[in-house]
């Protein structure tokens, strides 16, 4: 017969099981940061296990943001972790590849000399529209001053924007002329914007893809409306193109649609890298024209941190990984490898937004076409669907197997039209995409036994729709 010793209680190896942990015998404190240290294994599986309720990013089909990233690309955000995007003196090499991205974009939108193109990288689009304004006002006050004019009253039309542009007319106080949607018409017309400009517009903003529909707006027609407006009144107005997602799938996946620096009333052009730009999150840039186009009292020149550096960011420090990762993804997948991953997701786009079709009940706002918009579908209930639920009740069954699928009612004049839209990125493919559509078919038969008798609204779902209102 084996014998076998029998051991002592060892606390040590006791502790070594996380769940077995002193530190796992309690909830944590929430509020207040505890007295004492705690074991760091235990308290990391704690944390990571409450980011579970966060849910699966990658069903997240609300945000415009990536949600999938390679090995490499976190190599990279490892190395740029400690690196400060804004010591460009004693990070130079970092702030020579910050260069070398903007004149790529300077060169892929199109500028007449990418060389005398100006422009910065920022923490996304929200800076770069915010930076693309400033400029934008600055530009119109130094004119107006030259000229002896009132500068007290300054506005800036724009069609249905994302709501970074709200607060940059309320923080600079800056009227605020967004051309009102209608039924039908979910983007600026050239006819509505002339109506809207004045001597005080400091400039018109276009998006590339808007945040609501995911169209693009027809920005060559709004251009040569603003050509026709100057030779009839002089008035001679800039455009800003929000190109917070089309900016990095347009130039791929239609090349024939004129928005970019090939209009010569484009100045300055923002994008998202962490969006369709395909780096991770914290990564945007802004571009223009010309050096002329920014004034120069904007600039600032630093020299604490060694040598003299001039910068124009609303921020000062942030980490260099993304946009290490950014000029890693322009390198390594090419024009070709751009074209391809956003050529798959328009795929997946029109497959979803033909099979939704199919179900009888929903009319196509937007079907993924990669000459109108970005790789999104988003649809309505039809008027004479006959179903139980609204769209709430619909994101809302769709939450419970993890899909975000965002509902929302669109912005003023067209607030009555209530839609729900699904953004297509890498890592959702069309295999994915066929298990939501499962889903969503499941849901369907679920509200026919189950009939909804109180209804959700915008208020009680709070799904995340990214036009930030
Ligand atoms: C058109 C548009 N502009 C600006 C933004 C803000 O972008 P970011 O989240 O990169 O700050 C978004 C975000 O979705 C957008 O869609």
């Amino acid at each position: 017969m084996m014998m076998y010793k029998t051991h002592k209680f060892d606390h040590k190896v006791d502790e070594d099981v996380i769940f077995a942990s002193k530190d796992s015998e309690f909830i944590l404190p929430k509020y207040k940061i505890p007295k004492e240290q705690s074991d760091s294994k235990a308290i990391l599986e704690i944390v990571k296990d409450e980011l579970f309720l966060d849910g699966n990013a990658r069903q997240n089909l609300a945000t415009f943001t990536q949600t999938y990233e390679d090995e490499y690309i976190k190599e990279i955000m490892e190395i740029g972790m400690n690196k400060n995007m804004i010591d460009k003196d004693e990070y130079p090499q970092t702030a020579e590849i910050e260069n070398r991205i903007v004149s790529m974009l300077a060169d892929l939108w199109n500028s007449p000399n990418e060389l005398t193109s100006i422009g910065t990288s920022t923490v996304g689009s929200s800076e770069a529209c915010m930076l693309g304004g400033l400029a934008m006002y600055h530009r119109w006050k130094m004119k107006r001053i030259a000229e002896d004019k009132d500068i007290s009253k300054p506005n800036l039309v724009t069609g249905p924007v994302q709501v970074v542009w709200e607060k940059f007319a309320r923080y600079w106080d800056i009227e605020l002329r967004e051309i009102p949607m209608e039924e039908g018409r979910y983007y600026m017309d050239p006819d509505s914007m002339l109506e809207y400009i004045d001597e005080n517009t400091i400039g018109v903003v276009t998006t590339l893809g808007l945040t609501f529909t995911g169209e693009y707006e027809p920005i060559e027609k709004l251009s040569h409306a603003l050509d026709k407006l100057e030779e009839k009144t002089g008035l001679d107005i800039d455009m800003h193109i929000d190109a917070a997602s089309g900016g990095f799938l347009a130039p791929f996946c239609a090349p024939k649609i004129k928005w970019d620096f090939r209009l010569p009333r484009v100045k300055s052009i923002s994008a998202s890298g962490h969006k369709f730009g395909l780096a991770p999150l914290g990564c945007g840039f802004v571009v223009w024209r010309d050096v002329n186009d920014l004034p120069d009292d904007l600039i600032f020149h630093v020299n604490y941190l060694g040598g003299d550096m001039s910068v124009f960011q609303l921020n000062f420090s942030r980490p260099a990984g993304p946009i290490i990762a950014q000029y890693y993804q322009l390198l390594r997948l090419g024009f070709d490898g751009y074209k391809k991953v956003h050529m798959n997701c328009y795929k997946t786009a029109q497959y979803l937004a033909k099979e939704i079709e199919k179900l009888g009940i929903f009319e196509i706002i937007f079907d993924g076409n990669p000459n109108k918009g970005i790789p999104a579908v988003t649809w309505r209930l039809k008027e004479d669907a006959e179903v139980s639920f609204n769209l709430y009740d619909f994101a809302d069954k769709l939450r419970s197997r993890g899909w975000l699928v965002p509902a929302y009612s669109l912005p003023k004049y067209a607030d009555n039209v209530v839609v729900q839209r699904i953004l297509v990125r890498q890592g959702f493919g069309l295999d994915m995409a066929s298990l939501l559509m499962q889903d969503i078919k499941r849901t369907l038969k679920y509200f026919e036994t189950h009939r909804v008798v109180s209804h959700l609204n915008e208020e009680d779902v709070a799904s995340l729709n990214h036009t930030g209102r």
